[in-house]
């Protein structure tokens, strides 16, 4: 299996095929499923500056993880220049190896005070933010960005310069505009100008890769240096390893309804070990439809999991399924409806 060591600055990474920040997706449990297939970088949850700074318990147990998820990043989210360095110290204490300033996320809570893809229309600021993050640390700083706030406005290579100005090691680049949201497809000829933009910065191509051939598109497509895989790793943590087999020309495995079933079933023992019951339960709605949504035959149970209350209901019917009555070998939905 072909797995290439990376560099970002001094660091070095077991691979180019990184795992994205998931805002109330990509918690311990869900790193533990995908970490297992070795990723060559893995990233928490994005988190605020200003909570992090006031030392939010909540915004802390965000930054949970072990030993074997290294090298992991942690995801930045603010405005304010003033608290991007203290923000910085905090997380490098914390024992993360990367750091990444949040330039995407499309939400008006979060944009409306100038952050997340708020930054796309106040590109200085984002220089500014990541000079001070970079002063602040020795591990590597990273920015991810979209495209830009809408057709009309792309600033990608003008970011990608601001950037490497800036001494970023590497942009991510999600290849829709914030109008967008997730809508329609990611426009992977806007990484492609952000790669033709680079010199030294390294560009990790984001947007649609939802299987190792896509994977092996994006970089002939846009001459990116690594991946980022986002809503690929719902529901098939594995989608790493078949990357690296593509990649290197390896057979690819392909997965059973019982490889399903398994992965689920540990991914419910991972979660109920982590979150409290009630938490837990509401939680696996969600990751269940994940797995289940891969497959044909799975729709009985996943409307019984949306009427189950306890974990305890949940794990006896995901045991107890029919599942040789089921088949994974023909995706049911496009994996890009898993949100
Ligand atoms: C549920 C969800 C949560 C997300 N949370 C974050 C986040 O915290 N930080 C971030 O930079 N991007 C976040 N994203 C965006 C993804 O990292 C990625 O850029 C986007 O989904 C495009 O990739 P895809 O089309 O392969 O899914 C999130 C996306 C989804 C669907």
């Amino acid at each position: 299996m072909l797995k290439r060591p990376f560099h970002l600055g001094s660091l070095k990474l077991p691979s180019n095929i990184f795992c994205a920040p998931l805002a109330g997706c990509s918690d311990l449990p869900f790193r533990r499923m995908t970490s297992a297939y070795q990723p060559g970088l893995i990233y928490c949850e994005m988190i605020k500056m200003d909570a992090l700074v006031r030392h939010d318990p909540h915004t802390y147990r965000l930054l949970d993880f072990e030993a074997d998820m290294h090298p992991i990043g942690a995801q930045l989210c603010g405005s304010k220049p003033g608290l991007a360095g203290k923000s910085a110290k905090i997380l490098e204490e914390q024992g993360v190896d990367v750091i990444e300033l949040n330039c995407g996320c499309p939400v008006d809570k979060v944009t409306k005070d100038g952050s997340g893809s708020g930054l796309l229309r106040n590109l200085p600021l984002i220089g500014e933010i990541l000079v001070n993050l970079i002063a602040a640390v020795k591990i590597p700083v990273t920015v991810k960005i979209r495209a830009g706030w809408d057709e009309e406005s792309i600033v990608g290579p003008e970011i990608v310069q601001i950037a490497e100005k800036a001494g970023a090691q590497a942009i991510a680049v999600h290849g829709r505009t914030r109008e967008q949201g997730y809508k329609g497809s990611a426009n992977w000829d806007w990484i492609r100008d952000c790669k033709q933009a680079a010199k030294n910065i390294l560009v990790i191509g984001n947007g649609d890769l939802f299987d190792a051939a896509s994977v092996e598109r994006m970089f002939s497509h846009t001459g990116c240096d690594a991946v980022l895989l986002s809503r690929g790793t719902f529901g098939t943590p594995w989608i790493i390893e078949d990357i690296y087999r593509h990649l290197s020309g390896e057979l690819s495995v392909s997965r059973t309804p019982y490889d399903y079933r398994d992965a689920l079933l540990q991914h419910l023992e991972f979660v109920s070990l982590y979150h409290p019951p009630r938490k837990a339960a509401m939680d696996l709605r969600r990751i269940g439809c994940w797995y289940l949504k891969k497959g044909q035959g799975t729709r009985q149970l996943r409307e019984l999991l949306n009427k189950s209350r306890t974990l305890e209901e949940i794990r006896e019917l995901i045991r107890n399924y029919a599942w040789h009555e089921t088949d994974f070998s023909t995706p049911e939905v496009e994996a890009s409806t898993l949100l």
